[in-house]
């Protein structure tokens, strides 16, 4: 491997890029060690979008190509500066160099202006790779990720490791300044769930993967997004209905501790059972004998709810936060029996939680009782991992660094598979 040796131990710093979806993402990872790997994050930055998206209720995909081309250069700077390797250079690009950035860039003129600005201010950095996500995602997104990472191979001449997305959300949990999850028993089983996926993977080793089961339709955190939407509360759903979730819970619990102190047995929800507006949502394909998933059946079922409400109680905070805890448990319900059921008839020893919705405190407190009693270790990483981020994508290309590329075979490829 192209690394440096420092001592006895094999040190190794990678610089990863992602632009998937709507965040800006570039981070630089080091890695330590051969046989057992240790991963550190230098330095993560993240630049979210949401503000611009926002008033849209969901991702343009143009806008945030043209976000990411704007932004990747300043998150690249940070992310060197942070890391501690942005150091000055008074030498400037020769012409054989700016003609290649010219080619890699011939659409993307801005990012080329900032780009050879960046390369004529500072010098080569001490990494030892470049990779970048290269699906599956939007793929204007992905392109602007992916013509930076070219760049910077070509310019400073460092191999270049195209790697999946969603491969990197199960990667995610290999950082270890928080993971004590450094030796995963396998067979594991990997529960992918973010805005755009909703997978159940059978990991037999690090490498080796089959996908059990996915959605049919809309993923998980799409349908929390398009709750959001529907309820006119804002983007990204999955975070706000969380928070609204909670608050119904606080409040009903309280109630419920009244309601249920005479039977103090009795679950905590059939003291909640005269609630103000009913709503009981569908759990889709729960009860099916297969690990398929479909949620947009859900968001209708929220639609048509919202339809029949009059609209006092439509905008009315109690009837948005009801709604937002059924959505809520709804989606937890079937992600929980699924992954449970996997795990069982794959004799799962590890489950393993990955993407967006996964960061949802609720959802990771119902896994880890659903699990409790259970042979299994559930795994998953602190919540900002769980979300995008480059430092995922930096410890996945460690495991691919063989499998390193020439900048003119990388392609975005928006609907890869893992
Ligand atoms: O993995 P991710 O950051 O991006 C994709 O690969 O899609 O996932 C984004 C999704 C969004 O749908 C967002 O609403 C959801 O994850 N999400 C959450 C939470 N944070 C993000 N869903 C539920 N609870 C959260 N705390
Ligand atoms: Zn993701």
């Amino acid at each position: 491997m192209g690394a440096r040796k420092n001592g006895k131990i094999t040190i190794m710093k990678i610089l990863a890029i992602e632009t998937s979806c709507d965040d800006t993402c570039v981070a630089i990872i080091e890695v330590s060690g051969d046989k057992n790997p240790c991963f550190r994050v230098l330095s993560n930055v993240i630049s979210s979008q949401v503000e611009i998206h926002k008033k849209w209720g969901g991702v343009y995909p143009s806008l945030a190509k043209r976000e990411h081309q704007n932004n990747l250069v300043p998150v690249l700077k940070e992310a060197l500066d942070r890391a501690k390797i942005l150091e000055k250079s008074k030498s400037v690009l020769n012409k054989k160099k700016t003609g290649v950035l010219e080619k890699i860039l011939e659409r993307e003129k801005f990012l080329l202006k900032k780009l050879i600005k960046f390369f004529n201010s500072y010098k080569k950095p001490i990494i030892d790779a470049i990779t970048v996500t290269i699906g599956p995602g939007l793929e204007p997104c992905l392109w602007a990720g992916i013509n930076l990472a070219k760049s910077l191979s070509v310019s400073w001449k460092l191999p270049l490791i195209p790697v999946n997305h969603i491969e990197a959300h199960i990667f995610a949990n290999w950082i270890e300044v928080f993971g004590k999850n450094k030796n995963v028993k396998f067979p594991a089983i990997c529960l992918v769930a973010s805005g755009g996926h909703t997978q159940l993977i059978l990991m037999k080793k690090i490498k080796s993967y089959e996908i059990l089961g996915e959605t049919r339709d809309d993923a998980a955190g799409e349908c929390l997004d398009k709750t959001a939407r529907i309820l006119g509360i804002g983007y990204p759903g999955g975070p706000i209905i969380a928070v609204k979730a909670e608050k119904f819970k606080t409040q009903h619990q309280s109630e419920a501790r009244c309601w249920t102190s005479s039977a103090p047995k009795q679950s905590f929800w059939c003291g909640a059972s005269n609630l103000k507006f009913q709503i009981k949502l569908p759990r889709p394909m729960l009860n099916q004998k297969n690990y398929d998933f479909s949620f947009s059946g859900l968001k209708t079922a929220v639609l048509y709810d919202f339809k029949k409400r009059s609209t006092k109680i439509r905008r009315s905070k109690s009837y948005i936060q009801e709604m937002c805890f059924e959505i809520q448990q709804a989606v937890i319900d079937v992600l929980i029996k699924k992954t449970k059921q996997a795990a069982k008839d794959y004799k799962a020893k590890t489950i393993i939680l990955g993407g967006g919705v996964t960061a949802n405190k609720e959802l990771r407190k119902q896994f880890a009782k659903a699990f409790l009693d259970e042979s299994f270790e559930l795994v998953f990483p602190e919540p900002s991992f769980s979300t995008d981020n480059a430092a995922m994508i930096g410890i996945t290309a460690y495991f691919h660094f063989s499998e390193a590329k020439n900048w003119k075979e990388i392609a975005a490829n928006a609907n890869q598979r893992i």
